[in-house]
């Protein structure tokens, strides 16, 4: 099939990468100039493991094309996936300039029959704009689907080539034929594609991210009161999880949860409901309760410090809002640094993958090469990022490194009975210290 991929944003890279990898003719475009020369050049402008392999392949075999120029891509298209950004507005609902700008040109530049596929995270309704918005100017037939990602930075290819599920909106039944032959090698182990509306699509998004957001705040909760009473997170999850109903994935408590998607989508889905005169309150306890969780260990740490970070250096281990990415968007790590900063402490800093990102906006941490380094006569250790590369460290040196052998972890990457037996002070979440 001939696609055209319209942004080449982590998700319109993975989509056209992946479905170049199936066999199919893929050209993305996108109007960032330089983005597009990078990736002619062959050079990935994202951290994501494993397309590196998947992309030079198609690049060389020709089946993964990139221009600038929206009326090549679309000249013999079969399909046109729509990957724009979709920014929250102030008011925190999703800023539809970019889709409904490409929308209007592709109006004037269709000659044939194609499917036009929105992947992005878009409102309930937004397929019905893109269709007004393509329909003004189109002299041919055409349809719009809703196709929701729902890909996981750092696992992206994974989730992309073996899908839980394929979600596609559409009532049109030559819609269907096209998105069942696109998606047959992907879901051959027997995943479905689920055919439904475009507004029932468009809100399976906000839903599942909500309810994954909701998951993992209703554990950090758990994690709180469990402080309290003397229990601990850990067993809570390992006894609810396994009962199937639940399930054993996104219960781990923490820091909050961060990136570009949980924290835009359910904002979103909270701004759709009270746009509809409804009020969502369990989102809405979810968001309080993140903003707090992701500040959860600053007290703690101010305390242990008998309220003066002043001329404390305070080393954190990761960065990244979770591994296997070089993303900093929404990071709890930011904020907690920020803080320390703003009370008069040194941050030392080590991510394997996002200190170049963090420098553009902290400037003044000192950013080190590797964990071990960032530990060098600093007063306590942060951790923010479960990094496989701090599961299981040199405790003896780190112990010779730090001035004081203490560690506030919000990712509760270490046994409690260890740490005592290491002679660590050490704090997490949900569990007794
Ligand atoms: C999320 C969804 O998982 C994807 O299915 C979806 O396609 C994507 O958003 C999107 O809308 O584009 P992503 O933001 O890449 O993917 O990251 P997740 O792996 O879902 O993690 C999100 C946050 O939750 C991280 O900050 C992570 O540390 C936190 N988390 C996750 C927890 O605190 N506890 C958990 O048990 C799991």
């Amino acid at each position: 099939m001939k696609i055209a991929v319209v942004g080449t944003g982590y998700v319109g890279l993975v989509t056209g990468t992946c479905f170049a990898e199936t066999g199919n003719q893929v050209i993305c475009v996108d109007i960032d100039q330089n983005k597009v020369a990078r990736l002619q050049k062959g050079e990935i402008p994202i951290y994501e493991p494993g397309l590196d392999v998947l992309f030079d392949r198609n690049i060389e075999e020709g089946r993964l094309k990139f221009t600038t120029d929206l009326a090549e891509g679309v000249k013999d298209a079969e399909v046109i996936f729509l990957a724009l950004p979709t920014p929250p507005g102030e008011d925190g609902s999703a800023d539809l300039k970019y889709i409904l700008g490409v929308a209007n040109d592709l109006g004037t530049l269709l000659d044939h029959y194609v499917v036009i596929i929105d992947k992005s995270t878009v409102p309930v309704g937004t397929a019905e704009k893109v269709r007004a918005a393509i329909a003004k100017n189109a002299i041919v037939e055409f349809d719009v689907v809703s196709n929701p990602e729902f890909l996981r930075e750092g696992v992206a290819v994974e989730d992309f080539m073996k899908p839980d599920r394929v979600v596609v909106g559409t009532t049109s039944e030559l819609a269907k034929k096209v998105m069942e032959s696109l998606y047959a090698p992907l879901v051959r182990q027997g995943n479905p594609v689920i055919f439904m509306d475009e507004r029932s699509a468009e809100m399976t998004k906000y839903a599942a991210n909500s309810f994954l957001a909701l998951k993992i705040t209703f554990m950090n909760e758990i994690a709180n009161l469990c402080e309290k009473v003397g229990a601990n997170v850990d067993d809570i999850r390992r006894g609810i999880g396994t009962d199937s109903r639940i399930g054993k994935r996104f219960l781990f408590a923490g820091i909050g949860y961060g990136g570009s998607c949980f924290p835009k989508d359910v904002q979103a889905l909270a701004k759709t409901s009270s746009d509809y005169g409804y009020d969502f309150r369990t989102l809405k306890s979810v968001m309080a309760v993140n903003d707090d969780q992701k500040k959860k260990l600053l007290p703690i740490v101010s305390e242990y410090f008998e309220g003066d970070l002043a001329g404390k250096t305070i080393a954190v281990w990761g960065l990244a809002f979770k591994p296997y990415t070089d993303d900093i968007r929404e990071a709890p790590a930011l904020e907690n640094i920020k803080a320390l900063l703003a009370a008069g402490a040194k941050v030392t800093a080590y991510d394997p993958e996002a200190m170049d990102n963090v420098k553009k906006i902290l400037p003044e941490v000192a950013f080190c090469h590797t964990a071990y380094a960032a530990l060098d006569d600093a007063d306590a250790l942060m951790i923010f990022t479960e990094w496989p590369q701090f599961r299981t460290p040199d405790f003896e040196k780190m112990g010779n490194l730090l001035k004081e052998k203490v560690i506030f972890d919000g990712r509760n990457l270490y046994e409690l009975s260890q740490m005592a037996d290491l002679g660590f002070t050490y704090y997490s979440v949900g569990r007794e210290p």
